[in-house]
């Protein structure tokens, strides 16, 4: 794909800028971020593109983008911090609240025999599962509630935050007093000025990579509720239908799919009926998927 083919050429090699940064640079990294996450980085992100990789030019001793383009082969460690960069990991704890509510009265209605099985997809540096947990332990009234949470992320750099579970005091301020001392511990010496998520909301949740654009994921059986929120809108239309039906393959038939405020899916309203503010349930009639792999067969075997 090409982004910027009606674009009109750039280059950053004036005083202001360390390194000369082409059009055609340009389009080499927005290329392969989206072949590797589905990001699609327009040509006004260009500066913000070129701040993000500066940095690691500068680290690895580079005097060019083309020199760190080369370092991206097929199995290169750079790639890890390649996508850590250009991904955005905006998010806070009960971002968008009135989520909140709906899932936990939708799980509390599910818990029966099974545990309750939910995933938050793109899962940043932890706030949105905490909050997931926090929802969970609230609604069955304690720190052990018949509930499982996958939290997966692209990203690994995240998800090494996420798990530690460790946080600036300011992140939480608008939990209540109640909350924090329920489901947080605050950190004194060397941590003063820090929180660290109760072990026992930890215990609840398993934090793993998981790039949406993988054809096949391993999970082996449905959840209740898929948090997807703030990661479409990174998305074009055929990634975002793409991922969309591979995780309306992963809900269960009565489940719901939590989108973010701000992401416009009306284009695959054949997939699912809205339900709530960009809260989702799949259509009974489910699209004819091909069976790509023996697990996603499984999932719904
Ligand atoms: C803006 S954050 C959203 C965090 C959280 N869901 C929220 O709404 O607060 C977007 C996250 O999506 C992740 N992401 C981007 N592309 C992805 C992909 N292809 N697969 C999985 N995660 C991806 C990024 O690494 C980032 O952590």
């Amino acid at each position: 794909m090409s982004l910027l083919k009606s674009a009109s050429s750039f280059v950053f090699g004036d005083r202001q800028h360390e390194y000369r940064f082409t059009a055609d640079d340009f389009e080499r990294i927005s290329t392969l971020i989206y072949q590797r996450a589905g990001i699609c980085l327009p040509q006004r992100k260009a500066e913000m593109v070129y701040n993000r990789l500066s940095r690691r030019l500068r680290v690895l001793g580079l005097h060019s983008f083309s020199d760190y383009l080369t370092l991206l082969s097929d199995d290169s460690p750079e790639w890890k911090p390649f996508i850590g960069a250009l991904t955005t990991h905006l998010t806070a704890f009960f971002r968008e609240e009135y989520h909140f509510p709906i899932l936990a009265g939708h799980a509390g209605d599910k818990a029966g025999n099974s545990r309750v099985r939910l995933w938050s997809c793109a899962a940043s540096t932890g706030e949105e599962p905490y909050s997931m947990a926090i929802a969970m332990a609230e609604r069955f009234g304690t720190l052990y509630p018949p509930v499982d949470i996958l939290a997966t992320d692209v990203d690994t750099g995240v998800l090494e935050t996420a798990r530690q579970g460790v946080y600036p005091i300011e992140r939480v301020q608008s939990l209540s007093e109640r909350m924090l001392r329920r489901y947080f511990l605050r950190g004194g010496r060397d941590k003063t000025g820090f929180v660290k998520v109760h072990p026992e909301l930890q215990q609840m949740i398993t934090f793993e990579q998981l790039n949406l654009l993988d054809p096949v994921w391993t999970m082996t059986k449905p959840f209740d509720s898929i948090f997807c929120r703030n990661v479409m809108i990174y998305f074009d239309r055929p990634t975002q239908k793409r991922v969309l039906q591979h995780c309306l393959r992963y809900l269960a038939p009565d489940g719901l799919f939590f989108a973010g405020h701000s992401e416009n899916l009306n284009h695959l309203a054949d997939l699912f009926d809205p339900c709530g503010k960009t809260v989702y349930r799949p259509h009974c009639a489910r699209p004819a998927y091909p069976a790509e792999t023996a697990l996603d067969a499984v999932c719904y075997a």
